[in-house]
C-alpha cells in the first residue's frame, strides 16, 4: 500500500532520532511491500531561524495532507532563558496541536523488564506495570482566554477553560479504551478546588451510564502524583486535564527507566501525529549519543494507529525489545556497561526488521 508521511524532524536531538526511525519504516516498507512518501516539514526553532514562524503555512499544509505525521522534538535553550522572546518555539507544537484538532494524547506505560533494574523504582512496584495516559491536548490552562499581564506589569495571568464538548471527546476515547483493556478509568482532577474539575466530574458521572461494564474511579491530582510511584499497577487508563496529564506522564515515565524509550501518539478525528515523549535535549545534539527508541516506537504506533498495520508496528516492537535485551541501549540505559550510538541502535533495529 501507499502512505504520505509528513516528517518533522524540528529542533536539537530532532533530526538525528527521526532519521533512525526512517531507517526503521524503510526497512518495514521494503519487507512488507509499503511505499511510504515521505515529505519534510520544518517546525520549532529550526523554523523560526529560517521564516521566523515556528509553525509555518506550509508545514501546515504539508500536516494537513499526510496520513499521517511523525515530528521529532521542538526546544531550544536561547528561547528557555529568555522569557521576552516574541516568538518561541512551543508555540509552534501548540499551534500545530490546536490546528490538527489533536485533542489527546495517548502515552503508553509499561515496564520492560529487561530495563527493570534502571528504573530508580523498586522491582516490586513496577513489574507488571501496564497502563496509559490519555492528555486532553488542546484546552486547558494552555490555551485559555484570558491570558496575559494586567496594564502595570505587575500580575500575570492564565486560564484554565474546558466546555462540555471537549471533556466528552477526550472521555469516550477514553471509556472506549479501557474497554479494551482492564476497564478502569481514571479521571484525575482537582474537583476539590477547582470549578472545571467539577464540570469534567459531572461529564465524566453522566457518561459512565453509557458504560456500564467499565469501573470509573476518581483520583485528585496531588495523590495521583503519589500512587503513580507508590502503586502503579493500579492503573489501567488514566484521562486527565492538558497541564496535569503533561506533569503525570513526565512522572510516569521514571517507571520505564528512562525517558528516551517512551513514545506518544496525539490524535484528532482528522488527524494524528506521532512524537517521542520527551524533548529536543540540545545538550546532545549532534553527538549520536541521543536514544531514538522513542522516536521508533513512536513510529510504530503511527503505524499502528494511523495506517492500521498491526503486523508491521509488532515486528518493529520486537525489534525495539531485543535491542534492549542485547544491552544494545544508549548511555543513560547502559550504567557501566557498553553503550551504543543513536545511529548504531537505529542501525540495529532496522537490520533486525529486515532479518524477520
Ligand atoms: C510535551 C511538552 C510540551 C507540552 C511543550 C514542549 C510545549 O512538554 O509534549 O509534553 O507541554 O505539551
Ligand atoms: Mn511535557
Amino acid at each position: 500500500m501507499n502512505f504520505n508521511i509528513t516528517v518533522l524532524p524540528g529542533d536539537g536531538i530532532g533530526p538525528e532520532i527521526i532519521e533512525q526511525a526512517i531507517k526503521v519504516i524503510k526497512a518495514i516498507g521494503e519487507n512488507f511491500n509499503h511505499e511510504f512518501k515521505l515529505s519534510y516539514g520544518m517546525v520549532g526553532a529550526t523554523a523560526i531561524d529560517k521564516c521566523g514562524n515556528p509553525y509555518p503555512e506550509e508545514t501546515h499544509q504539508l500536516c494537513l495532507e499526510a496520513d499521517a505525521i511523525l515530528f521529532g522534538a521542538i526546544g531550544d535553550p536561547k528561547y528557555d532563558n529568555n522569557p521576552k522572546a516574541k516568538v518561541r518555539p512551543e508555540q509552534g507544537l501548540l499551534e500545530m496541536r490546536k490546528r490538527l484538532g489533536l485533542f489527546a494524547n495517548i502515552r503508553p506505560l509499561v515496564c520492560y523488564p529487561s530495563l527493570i533494574e534502571k528504573s530508580p523504582l523498586k522491582k516490586e512496584i513496577i513489574e507488571g506495570v501496564d497502563f496509559v495516559c490519555l492528555r486532553e491536548l488542546t484546552g486547558g490552562i494552555y490555551f485559555g482566554k484570558p491570558q496575559g499581564r494586567s496594564k502595570d506589569g505587575k500580575t500575570a495571568f492564565d486560564t484554565c477553560v474546558y466546555s462540555v464538548d471537549e471533556i466528552i471527546r477526550i472521555m469516550k476515547l477514553g471509556f472506549e479504551m479501557a474497554g479494551k483493556r482492564k476497564k478502569k478509568l481514571t479521571l484525575v482532577d482537582k474537583a476539590n478546588v477547582l470549578e472545571s474539575s467539577r464540570l469534567w466530574r459531572e461529564v465524566a458521572q453522566e457518561m459512565s451510564k453509557d458504560y456500564p461494564d467499565i469501573q470509573l474511579e476518581h483520583m485528585f491530582v496531588d495523590n495521583a502524583a503519589m500512587q503513580i510511584i507508590q502503586w502503579p499497577k493500579q492503573f489501567d487508563v488514566m484521562v486527565t486535564e492538558n497541564m496535569f496529564g503533561d506533569i503525570l506522564s513526565d512522572e510516569s515515565s521514571v517507571i520505564s527507566g528512562s525517558l528516551g524509550i517512551l513514545p506518544s501518539a496525539s490524535v484528532g478525528d482528522q488527524h494524528s501525529l506521532f512524537e517521542p515523549i520527551h524533548g529536543s535535549y540540545p545538550q546532545a545534539a549532534g553527538k549520536n549519543i541521543a536514544n531514538p527508541v522513542a522516536t521508533i516506537l513512536s513510529a510504530a504506533l503511527m503505524l499502528e494507529y494511523a495506517l492500521s498495520l498491526n503486523t508491521e508496528a509488532a515486528l518493529i516492537n520486537e525489534a525495539v525489545e531485543n535491542s534492549i535485551k542485547e544491552g544494545v541501549v544508549s548511555e543513560e540505559l547502559s550504567g557501566d556497561g557498553k553503550s551504543f550510538g543513536t545511529k548504531e541502535i537505529g542501525s540495529w533495529i532496522t537490520n533486525y526488521i529486515k532479518k524477520h
